[in-house]
């Protein structure tokens, strides 16, 4: 699972419009957690849509290494049948997550108030990134961690042997540190309470509450504070999973890009507190929208239909829309550098603790292909070509990043010339279906030698 063995060069030629419907795959937050909580009650989770990528892929093997039983039928519904709040065995093995930050934090939350050892590693860039946000807090709850310098993986977590419930204010905006607290809090005593001053995704809280928790979220002076009862009894679920709207972002984006494109993208999650990207879009001028809205599983739901939109221009940012959209400023760098003027990011810090330093990835690959970038510790400037304009012709590095991958293949799409990359394989991850997908669109992406 970790660092693939055998790179995978690509190369995205220049193409003609894009049209028809793009099924993009099942949510990644959305489908790590259904794994996890279905893991930690008693009886039958049923999970359809589930991603099959291999951030999820190795959760669900660590829901196996922890003594839930994870298993798929034929037709892709998944079946996990949990060992309870506080019943994770300890595991046999080490815990590989991959390239899964969201896999890895999430994980070790849950099993840091439970009485058990368990060892945590990961790919090259999975490897390098900061653990300590996540095992400080835990820290508070009884658990120990121990890891190479700068609470970096591979690392050991020994669980707290007898928990106390912790009040915790998530000092960066993270969904991650979030919800690793507070599944460290449902095997704690009374009651952990997180704070958060900057709202982020919030599938977990969503999802706690699905499973039967008792949660509850107030909007006080502080920010978002969530409280949750711990030691409940969580009743097994049926979760229908909707499609990414951050695996979305590629297809729309390369709609918007490609003269006479017309893409609609069905079913796709629009929660506000992961919607900032078309948001931003539509202020740019995308010719983007929402048909179709409904309610799926306790998500909002849209298809999204996007047309070719050669008239953007760029915006500021807002930074206090950076927690929805954070995973999309890659691709939106994309956008930015096919329309005309400045595109204003800020606030951004970080984008550098992704699974590359986003930042310096983007805008390495962006000069490389004749587009303007500057940047800075949290923020970075886009200036645009315009639409079509953007020259195109370098190979870009990838750093084992899914979204910088998918992003410069989409460059390719609508540059004067090939975009290349020294290695697509990431791309796995999270949209394992991707190529098909855009080649059935009428992207020509090719694997190189
Ligand atoms: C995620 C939270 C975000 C995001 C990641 C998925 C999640 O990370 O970048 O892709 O599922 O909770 P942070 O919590 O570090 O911001």
């Amino acid at each position: 699972m970790s660092a693939h063995a055998t790179p995978i060069p690509m190369i995205s030629h220049p193409c003609g419009a894009l049209s028809g419907q793009a099924e993009v795959p099942g949510d990644k937050s959305i489908s790590h957690r259904a794994l996890i909580l279905g893991a930690l009650c008693v009886g039958e989770t049923v999970i359809a849509g589930l991603l099959e990528g291999e951030d999820v892929l190795a959760t669900a093997q660590a829901m196996r290494d922890f003594g839930a039983e994870v298993t798929r039928d034929k037709d892709g519904t998944w079946h996990v049948n949990g060992v309870g709040v506080g019943g994770f065995a300890e595991p046999a093995t080490v815990i590989d997550c991959g390239n899964a930050g969201t896999g890895v934090r999430l994980i070790m939350g849950a099993m840091a108030t439970q009485p058990i050892t368990a060892t945590f590693t990961g790919d090259a860039s999975l490897n390098s990134r900061p653990m300590a946000r996540v095992t400080d807090p835990l820290a508070l709850f009884g658990a120990r961690a121990l890891g190479r310098s700068g609470g970096r993986l591979p690392m050991t977590i020994e669980g707290a042997r007898a928990p106390v419930p912790v009040r915790y204010t998530v000092p960066v905006p993270s969904a991650q540190v979030k919800s690793a607290v507070l599944l460290a809090g449902l095997n704690a005593p009374g009651e952990t309470v997180v704070i958060e001053k900057e709202a982020t995704r919030d599938h977990t809280e969503r999802m706690l509450a699905g499973f039967g928790a008792e949660i509850a979220v107030d909007d006080a002076e502080e920010g978002r504070v969530i409280t949750l009862k711990g030691r409940p009894e969580l009743a097994p679920q049926t979760i229908a999973v909707p499609r990414d709207p951050s695996s979305a972002a590629f297809p729309v984006c390369a709609a918007l890009i490609v003269p006479g494109s017309d893409v609609r993208v069905p079913g796709i999650g629009l929660n506000p507190t992961r919607a900032g990207l078309f948001e931003t879009l539509r202020e740019m001028g995308a010719d983007l929208s929402y048909e179709n809205q409904r309610e799926e599983g306790g998500e909002p739901v849209a298809d999204l239909r996007a047309r070719y939109s050669p008239d953007m221009t760029g915006i500021e940012v807002p930074p206090a829309r950076a927690a929805s959209m954070i995973d999309e400023y890659p691709i939106l760098s994309v956008v930015a550098a096919n329309a005309t003027g400045d595109t204003v990011m800020r606030g951004v810090k970080e984008l550098r603790v992704k699974e590359s330093d986003r930042i310096e990835a983007m805008a390495r690959g962006l000069r490389a292909n004749g587009v303007e970038v500057e940047d800075g510790e949290d923020w970075w400037i886009v200036k645009g070509c315009g639409a079509g304009q953007v020259p195109g012709g370098a190979t870009v590095e990838t750093f084992l990043d899914h979204r910088i991958a998918m992003s410069f293949l989409c460059l390719g799409m609508a540059a004067k010339s090939p975009v290349a990359l020294d290695d697509g394989a990431p791309v796995a991850t999270s949209f394992p279906i991707f190529e098909p997908l855009m080649a059935g669109l009428g992207a020509d992406i090719r694997r190189q030698g």
